[in-house]
């Protein structure tokens, strides 16, 4: 079926012979348009996640033109449709209190106006999800455009990558290590160019995720954002995007179970974001398909980090690009992957890999030759991902041993537990802190509900004290997330959070803790019946929401391990198309 012979969603619109058809034609002439430029074609949207405060999607304004330019040669009409823009760095409390408002707003922008195809301009940590979701919800032909990373810095001779270095050199300032005059010259390090984090952190795991999962053309979110291949790489989404909407190639035939099983092998294979363990299940509710942590720890233990980027490795995404990008990788994973999944470009994944290969095999590794090499006794080291349950998280809690220290991987030590993260950070370089290497630091209350918004604050300081004595790792635990640019001994989104009566809300410092990640386990060793005691006294922390979007937040969003969207958007059941009257 081709435009001419289907009904396109926008002539509900423009085509009806009767006063409101008169009056959306008048409005669209009203800018000057003829009525031949905009009747009968595919009409295309353009999601653009661009503002003045999101330094990582500061090209995108101009990608947007490359995106219409596409669009218009390829005899579709295209309009620029700002949303909410969500810059990681910028945004508080945490971007992760927004990203279900942007999946709203990009599912209320297609169902409200007349829309044929759209084409999701984002790429920092949650724009990604956050259009990825509404855009599912919708299930019109959808095209993710990645915003790409950022150029490679380089310091005294070594990469240095956003989030990642800025963690490494604040330690070092902490400890005198360098100087005020070097750490302030460093602000204009790291981020040389607009574009997205350039270690494997959050964003470049979930663009190079949906990628893998067939919504992005191929190769396309390794292409650093100023790289002139990454303007002609937006103007490719503009004329494949009409062509999707001529093949009425939507969402729901892309997502399928198989393509999640290959974000997953991605995602282990790149050792990327701890953060995709939340917006997986996310996206993956919002298209009708079971998917959960069971499934990413299966996949950690059978896909080896392959990926030589910070902060599992050593390169930057500029190298990536250079040694074949994505599909490369996708290469080396080939026996891990549904190489039949459909595609945005009509064709499976397995035929989109063909004729790409990796030029670099220090940066893109062979499976038999992995990144991290764990230690005889620990397989788990290596791996991009663990999943572990127990009495201090029945419905699980992720670690990242790829990033973290293998002493740590099995470790018991006491509790050192700060009720909030203002609590911690007035506590943490007190000279006088209880605390040595074995302690293990607990946060609570940054889960959903507590943080409000699972904020990053699960990479807890290492106290002053000890930075001082040489320590550079803790197990630490929390509700909360870690940046994905960020690498330490973190269990992550424990399940329940404690602000709604989970376990953790039931630690006192100087209870004993015990890791065993090759066990899976997380345990507080308090017997039952204290636990049970504890219990009897609680009362969930009195929350300051009281009103607006965040008490909106608080009553309806679902724990991690669910994905933390909201309550009524998950399912995949449809909203009525608007009526035009
Ligand atoms: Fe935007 Fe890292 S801050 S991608
Ligand atoms: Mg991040």
């Amino acid at each position: 079926m081709n435009d001419k012979t289907r009904r396109l969603r926008s002539e509900r619109w423009f085509a009806s012979d009767d006063i409101r058809g008169f009056a959306h034609r008048q409005r669209m002439q009203q800018q000057g348009l003829a009525r031949e430029e905009f009747m009968g074609r595919p009409v295309i949207g353009i999601l653009n996640t661009w503002s003045d405060l999101s330094p990582c999607h500061a090209h995108l304004r101009d990608r947007a033109q490359a995106v219409k330019r596409g669009v218009l040669q390829a005899g579709g009409y295209p309009l620029e449709l700002p949303a909410m823009s969500l810059g990681e760095v910028m945004v508080k409390p945490t971007t992760m209190l927004y990203r279900n408002f942007l999946a709203m707003e990009a599912e209320e922008l297609i169902r409200s106006l007349p829309l044929d195809g759209v084409v999701l301009m984002g790429g920092c940590d949650k724009t990604t999800p956050g259009l990825v979701m509404g855009a599912t919800s919708m299930d019109v032909p959808a095209l993710f455009c990645p915003a790409g990373p950022m150029l490679n810095d380089r310091y005294k001779g070594q990469a240095a990558g956003a989030g990642t270095h800025t963690k490494k050199y604040w330690e070092q300032y902490t400890v005198g290590a360098i100087g005020q005059a070097e750490w302030i010259s460093l602000e204009a390090r790291m981020t040389r160019s607009p574009g997205t984090c350039n270690t494997m952190g959050t964003a470049s795991t979930m663009t190079s995720l949906v990628e893998a999962m067939g919504l992005a053309l191929p190769g396309s979110s390794s292409i650093p954002a100023v790289d002139s291949g990454h303007t002609r790489m937006a103007w490719a989404c503009g004329q494949r995007i009409v062509e999707m909407v001529r093949e009425d190639l939507r969402v729901s035939r892309i997502l399928t179970r198989d393509a999640f099983l290959n974000g997953v092998a991605t995602w282990m294979a790149l050792g990327g974001s701890t953060n995709a363990a939340v917006h997986l299940p996310a996206m993956a509710v919002r298209a009708g398909i079971a998917l959960g942590l069971d499934d990413f720890d299966a996949m950690a233990r059978r896909v080896p980090v392959i990926a030589n980027l910070l902060p599992s490795g050593k390169y930057l995404m500029e190298d990536f690009y250079y040694a074949g990008g994505l599909p490369a990788l996708l290469q080396e994973i080939r026996p891990h992957l549904k190489l039949d999944a459909l595609t945005c470009t009509g064709a499976s994944l397995g035929a989109n890999l063909e004729g790409h290969e990796c030029t670099d095999g220090d940066v893109i590794r062979p499976l038999g030759k992995p990144v991290v090499s764990a230690p005889a006794d620990c397989a788990e080291a290596a791996m991009a991902l663990a999943v572990l349950r127990g009495n201090l998280c029945p419905d699980g809690a992720v670690i990242k041993p790829s990033a973290a220290s293998p002493r740590l991987l099995r470790h018991t030590g006491p509790a050192l537990v700060f009720d909030s993260n203002v609590e911690m950070l007035a506590a943490v370089n007190d000279p006088d802190l209880d605390v040595d290497e074995n302690t293990v630091l607990v946060l609570r209350n940054g889960g959903p509900v507590g943080g409000p918004g699972m904020p990053e604050w699960g990479n807890l300081p290492i106290p002053k004290k000890l930075l001082k004595q040489g320590v550079r790792d803790m197990l630490r635990l929390s509700d909360a997330r870690m940046s994905g640019t960020h690498y330490g001994t973190c269990v992550l989104h424990i399940s329940p959070e404690s602000a709604v009566g989970g376990p953790l809300a039931l630690v006192r410092t100087g209870d004993l803790i015990r890791l065993d990640i090759a066990a899976r386990s997380l345990d507080l060793l308090v017997p039952e019946q204290e636990l049970e005691e504890r219990r009897k006294h609680w009362s969930p922390p009195e929350s300051p929401y009281q009103r607006g979007y965040v008490r909106i937040y608080q009553r309806e969003v679902t724990q991690a391990h669910e994905g933390c969207d909201f309550v009524t958007l998950t399912g995949p059941d449809s909203t009525p198309e608007p009526p035009i009257f």
